[in-house]
């Protein structure tokens, strides 16, 4: 517990990107990995980009007593008031919306895990290349997909009676425009949003239907990778606190490059 790793307090107009990392409430170690490495990136030490960590409570009260003062020394928790469970994650994607939109005014808004490794400056200028203030939904995007009716992560009917998935880019690291998420937060309040237990599912579900009455620009990249990295990545996923400090270091040097060791 250093104050070098300290949220860097939030400046007072809006900011161009705000991060929202799910997490769980036993993995300091994971959180501190992401504080001592992309975390660092000029952009959120500067505040223009604002990351958080979004968290439900554990079933241990132990663990919700540790994660309380972890949250009031970093400053850069947001827990959000119900159990953690699988079927409940779609709500931290909803609660990411709210913050980056009513807490933040961010102009775009991404989401991503703890064992995400985020190279923000990149990020940053892909979503710039669209011109301001058009809608828009990046990361690697899944055509066509269909759900799984069988097997332990099985889909029913019941939660998804379509036969296609709509488009939907990967949980491990998407952004949106922000008026998307307002869209979201608007319909969550009117209690009209449809909710998946897939929140990335969900996102392409709610992108899709903002696009009936404002075009949205679908961008594509695998850049964002879901399964681990590769060079010259703008997320990488699955890393390790190792990797991840291990990256940050490669990144430092103005190298994007993967470290595979685990
Ligand atoms: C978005 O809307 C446009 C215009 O209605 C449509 O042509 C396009 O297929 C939609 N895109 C997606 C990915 O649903």
């Amino acid at each position: 517990m250093s104050k070098e790793w300290q949220a860097p307090p939030l400046r007072d107009g809006p900011v161009d990107l705000f991060i929202g990392i799910l997490s769980a409430g036993n993995h300091f170690a994971e959180r501190m990995a992401v504080r001592k490495s992309w975390m660092r990136s000029k952009a959120i030490q500067s505040s223009r980009v604002v990351a958080r960590f979004f968290v439900a409570l554990h079933g241990r009260k132990d663990v919700n007593v540790e994660l309380k003062k972890e949250a009031e020394f970093f400053g850069d928790i947001v827990i959000v008031p119900f159990m953690d469970s699988y079927d409940l994650v779609v709500l931290k994607t909803v609660a990411i919306c709210e913050y980056g939109i009513n807490e933040v005014s961010a102009r775009y808004i991404m989401k991503c895990d703890d064992d995400t490794f985020v190279r923000v400056d990149s990020v940053l200028s892909e979503i710039k290349k669209v011109s301001p203030g058009s809608s828009v939904y990046v990361g690697n995007i899944n055509y066509y997909h269909k759900p799984l009716r069988n097997g332990k992560w099985a889909v029913t009917y019941e939660e998804w009676p379509e036969e296609d998935y709509p488009p939907y880019a990967n949980g491990p690291g998407y952004i949106v425009s922000s008026n998307i998420a307002r869209f979201v937060v608007s319909d969550f309040e009117k209690h009209k949003l449809r909710l998946f237990k897939m929140e990335d599912v969900s996102m392409g579900m709610w992108v899709e239907q903002f696009n009936t009455t404002t075009p949205v620009k679908y961008i594509h990249s695998l850049k964002f990778c879901q399964f681990g990295c590769i060079e010259d990545y703008y997320t990488a996923h699955y890393q390790s606190p190792r990797q991840m400090i291990c990256m940050w270091d490669k990144l430092k040097m103005g190298k994007p490059h993967c470290c595979n060791m685990r």
